[in-house]
């Protein structure tokens, strides 16, 4: 159920009804430049984000689905919000307090992107909405999905007048519990199901990144990413060294690392850039986060047709889902996850869109 203040301002649509029959809204958030965000209440989803080119054209940067059924598929989390931990922890377990926790096995034997039933498939509920932003809720229960606690979670999609989609996470929990909340957005800068992210040009600002086991869970090393595929200091097409038999790229079927963030603080920081060089567009993304998933979408096939009748095939698009490292509950030396009563979880993470008028 959406209760929304303010109303006056927000665009909503009904989008679908959930398998139990619960109506699922649109909000389309726009901020008087010309950018749009389209947000659905399942899943968070970022459906749609329409932004100028070097021409001032709108274009759709983001995968996704026209209809809400492609939404209840089994899932690429396109453009969803995915708790409550993002990405891996190894072997599906973790122990908190002296008490260990079992989790879905649903990669493997590791549990991915919150399990069975993550975040990107609940409803949220939309309590605040204004025309360039929106609030969204959702109260996850002491052991859904196996995690402690009743973990009440609010984010909220804000569309800036400098063009950017700012999501701020905020969550308590009344018992000690792990969360790594992220957005799964699937970018491809030259609009949705125009062809490969090989020529996008990438800048990562990390100078380690965390290279992972044949399952795809960091082995705990902080590897220096000089000399290796993975130094994105300067700008690098995605396709430069993607194929070039590394063996950490092989093991991910191309990029699917998470970066260590150079920090000079707790702030909001810049973490990457990426530049598409025919439309000129051009994104930023800051975060408070310390870490940042780079993923190239290796798992799509081309089996996926998605808005406007695009079929997605490899490398469609890319994917910075900035995030705690992952398998931080079994990794002590990595920073902690852990939320306490009586704390609260603020992450803010800001998708920043320009053009470049070099050509
Ligand atoms: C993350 C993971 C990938 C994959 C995608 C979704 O990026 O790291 O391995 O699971 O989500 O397909």
């Amino acid at each position: 159920m959406s209760t929304v203040a303010c109303a006056s301002k927000v665009n909503i649509r009904r989008f679908g009804q959930t398998p139990s029959g619960e109506a699922v809204d649109l909000y389309t958030l726009t901020n008087g430049k010309g950018m749009e965000a389209t947000i659905s209440t399942y899943g968070g989803v970022v459906v749609s984000l329409k932004v100028p080119d070097r021409t001032g054209t709108l274009g759709d940067v983001v995968l996704g689905f026209d209809r809400f059924e492609g939404y209840l598929k089994p899932p690429p989390y396109f453009g969803a919000i995915v708790g409550r931990y993002g990405n891996r922890i190894a072997h599906a377990k973790f122990t908190l307090d002296g008490v260990e926790y079992a989790l879905a096995k649903n990669n493997g034997e590791n549990s991915l992107h919150g399990g069975n039933r993550g975040f990107d498939k609940r409803l949220w509920t939309a309590t605040h909405g204004t025309g360039q932003s929106l609030e969204l809720t959702y109260l996850s229960k002491d052991g859904e999905e196996g995690y402690p606690g009743n973990l009440s979670t609010t984010v909220t999609y804000t569309l800036t007048g400098n063009n950017e989609l700012r999501i701020d996470y905020a969550a308590t929990t009344d018992k000690d519990t792990v969360l790594n909340l992220t957005n799964h957005s699937y970018f491809n800068l030259a609009g949705q199901g125009n062809g490969d992210v090989l020529g996008h040009q990438v800048t990562i600002f990390a100078d380690r990144f965390t290279p992972v086991d044949k399952t795809m869970i960091p082995t705990g090393e902080l590897r220096n990413v000089q000399g290796t595929p993975f130094d994105f200091r300067q700008p690098h097409a995605i396709g430069e060294r993607i194929d070039s038999g590394d063996e950490q790229l092989l093991l991910g079927r191309g990029y699917d690392h998470n970066f260590v963030l150079n920090r000079a603080g707790p702030g909001l920081e810049l973490a990457a850039r990426v530049a598409e060089p025919k439309t000129g567009r051009v994104l930023e993304v800051l975060t408070t986060e310390p870490g940042v998933q780079f993923y190239t979408s290796n798992f799509l096939d081309g089996t996926l047709t998605g808005k406007g009748g695009k079929v997605y095939g490899p490398r469609s698009a890319f994917c910075l889902e900035t995030q705690h490292f992952p398998d931080s509950p079994n990794k002590p030396d990595f920073p902690s996850v852990v939320l306490k009563p009586g704390g609260h979880y603020l992450t803010t993470t800001v998708y920043r869109f320009s053009t470049d008028s070099r050509r």
